[in-house]
């Protein structure tokens, strides 16, 4: 089964973000296994809090710095985190409906990793970048 794995393009040059990215990348692969195993329904909504609660956490951080610094693309980036939210409120609900199984790991990959590769890919280099150079250490 496909898992989503760190690789060096994703770091942000901030190794704060980056390591909660790649916790990120942890929690999503606890996802991902448990659709592909079909776990149970107890299973299912535990690791769909486990990884709904990290991005929370996650996002906040990085507004937090974002205000902390006044990054100037700071409200697009935000709504960029918020859009996600709602997305991610969504695709649990599907994903509870209908359980675990293949269909889970094809809407797992759609839905959350392709977004989250993008986001990191753009928005969120674009704001290590910015970071980088205004933090005393990263
Ligand atoms: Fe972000």
């Amino acid at each position: 089964m496909p898992q989503i794995e760190w690789l060096d393009q994703y770091s942000v040059g901030v190794e704060s973000i980056d390591n909660q990215h790649k916790e990120l990348f942890e929690r999503i692969n606890r996802l991902l296994d448990a659709c592909a195993q079909g776990e149970g329904k107890k299973v299912l909504p535990e690791v769909l809090d486990f990884l709904g609660d990290y991005v929370v956490f996650h996002f906040s951080t990085e507004e937090k710095y974002m205000k902390e610094y006044l990054y100037p693309e700071y409200l697009a980036h935000k709504k960029e985190h918020d859009n996600f939210v709602e997305t991610y409120k969504k695709f649990r609900e599907e994903i509870e409906k209908e359980g675990a199984g293949v269909s889970a790991v094809i809407k797992t990959n759609r839905l959350v990793v392709d977004w989250l590769k993008n986001h990191i890919l753009g928005t969120d280099r674009k704001l290590g970048a910015f970071l980088k150079e205004k933090m005393p250490s990263k």
